[in-house]
């Protein structure tokens, strides 16, 4: 890296969000109750005049260990005997919501099952749980069905039933080949296991294999960075999530395990998403949105050739499904015009299923100004551009924003263009790195409200 390059990512690291919902969590206001999250979801399921379907998100919290990095909401046990009960709230939540729309079945063209670690669940449990969604689903004929695997937990058996349920994308938990980095943060895989399960996958059929990949993380190095990326290189995943380490031990006081003068950060992190970029793009990868990469034929570039690329709380997506139903304990789901949020403890989240409730715990029902924010954010998040103009996609905030947005133009990060009543905001290469900076611009809830106390991780 240059040394303008550390100087911006210096100038430019503060705290902030990552942008998978606008408003953000945190500034989330308007609950709604069941009945008007009820009417904006019919409104959602009415509105998909293209035959999409809804998707479906469900959380599966349970772990077997814990990694000590890990922001994810998840709870880790032994005992098994949690796992059924929890299937059939799940699967008796997905009915009520049907009761709740007095339908039978909703057309469905995404799943996905996140967790925690799904592959926690047996294969005859992934079954049951499988099978009654499907029972109340007519899955669309382009369905995106998909499931995050941990590789040290995932058999042969599993991948069968997900197979036979229809299943076509797997996203595995890689985070890091480094001995070392594995050690510290509490998670030995080796490369023998992730290639065992990527092509048992793909022997099976499924036509998308993901690695998910964390930059950031205690005792990375370049080195060690050239030598994981050379193992995924010859792994040729099809998609590879490049995560930035979100470090919030405020959050997930396991993160204070490892020392924090062992986490790479600022201009030494970057580096290290450099390096693997530099990395990736020679073999072939495209660079999509924040921290994503494909293979070139992949569905996701091709949707962001198109300008068709999606972002929800799931990540990026070449399709466009509503409503989004989030199943299981803190799973979101989101309606468009609104957010709900369920139970984040097990025991609550069960109890409220038992007595034939939807357990949203907080939600957010969106203004008129939330909803225009929320699109210039997801086009920029997706595909580094926005514009508007008084008659179109238009809140009187805009207004400040080029004012906002100098400092960056300034800095050959963007552009802001004016002309003929429109005003269009254009990210530079220079800038991607920089990409949740220039969303904060359009946050109005945060630059009202600035929070008092730390609730994001750094944006570089
Ligand atoms: C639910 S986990 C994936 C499935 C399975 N639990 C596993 O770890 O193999 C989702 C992903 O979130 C990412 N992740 C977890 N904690 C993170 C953190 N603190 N910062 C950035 N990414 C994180 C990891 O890449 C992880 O694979
Ligand atoms: S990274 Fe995955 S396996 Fe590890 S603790 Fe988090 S959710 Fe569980």
């Amino acid at each position: 890296m240059t040394q303008t390059d550390v100087a911006l990512l210096r100038k430019y690291n503060v705290p902030g969000p990552r942008y998978t919902s606008y408003p953000t969590v945190p500034y989330w206001d308007r609950t709604p109750t069941e009945a008007e999250w009820i009417d904006r979801v019919a409104n959602a399921v009415a509105s998909d005049t293209t035959g999409a379907g809804a998707a479906l998100y469900l959380h599966i919290p349970f772990c077997r260990s814990l990694c000590t990095y890990c922001g994810c909401n998840m709870r880790v046990t032994r005992n098994h005997g949690l796992v059924m009960p929890y299937v059939q709230s799940l699967v008796k939540e997905y009915s009520l919501y049907l009761q709740r729309l007095g339908r039978d079945r909703l057309a469905v063209g995404e799943i996905h099952l996140g967790g925690g670690t799904p592959t926690f669940l047996h294969p005859e449990e992934l079954d049951a749980l499988l099978e009654g969604l499907m029972s109340r689903s007519t899955v669309t004929k382009d369905a995106s069905l998909s499931i995050e695997v941990d590789p040290r937990t995932t058999t042969h058996e599993q991948l069968v039933v997900l197979q036979r349920h229809g299943f076509n994308r797997i996203s595995l938990g890689v985070q890091d080949f480094d001995p070392r980095v594995q050690d510290i943060v509490n998670r030995l895989q080796s490369e023998e296991q992730v290639r065992t399960v990527t092509e048992d996958a793909r022997a099976l059929g499924f036509r998308s294999v993901n690695f998910d990949l964390i930059y950031g993380l205690p005792l990375q190095t370049l080195d060690s960075i050239t030598a994981t990326m050379d193992a995924v290189v010859r792994l040729k995943p099809d998609r590879i999530a490049f995560y930035a380490y979100a470090h919030v031990p405020w959050i997930k006081p396991s993160q204070r395990r490892f020392t924090e003068a062992d986490l790479p950060e600022g201009d030494a992190k970057r580096a290290l998403y450099e390096l693997g970029r530099a990395r990736l793009e020679a073999a072939g990868y495209v660079e999509i949105g924040m921290d994503h990469f494909a293979l070139a034929t992949d569905d996701l570039v091709i949707a962001a050739r198109q300008g068709r690329l999606h972002r929800n709380f799931m990540g990026y997506t070449p399709a466009f499904s509503r409503p989004l139903l989030g199943l299981g304990v803190s799973s979101i789901g989101d309606a468009g015009d609104a957010f709900a949020q369920n139970e984040k403890n097990l025991q609550q989240y069960e109890e409220r299923i038992a007595k034939d409730e939807l357990p949203i715990q907080r939600g957010h029902l969106l203004d008129a100004e939330d909803v225009v924010l929320r699109g210039h954010i997801l086009d920029l998040m997706t595909g580094l551009e926005t514009r508007w103009t008084a008659e179109e996609r238009y809140t009187p905030f805009l207004d400040s924003v080029p004012a906002r947005l100098a400092e960056m133009q300034k800095d050959g990060l963007l552009d802001v263009i004016q002309q003929h009543g429109e005003t269009r905001i254009h990210v530079a290469p220079a800038g991607r790195a920089f990409l949740r900076n220039v969303c904060m611009a359009f946050d109005a809830r945060l630059i009202r409200k600035a929070p008092a106390t730390q609730l994001f991780s750094s944006t570089v």
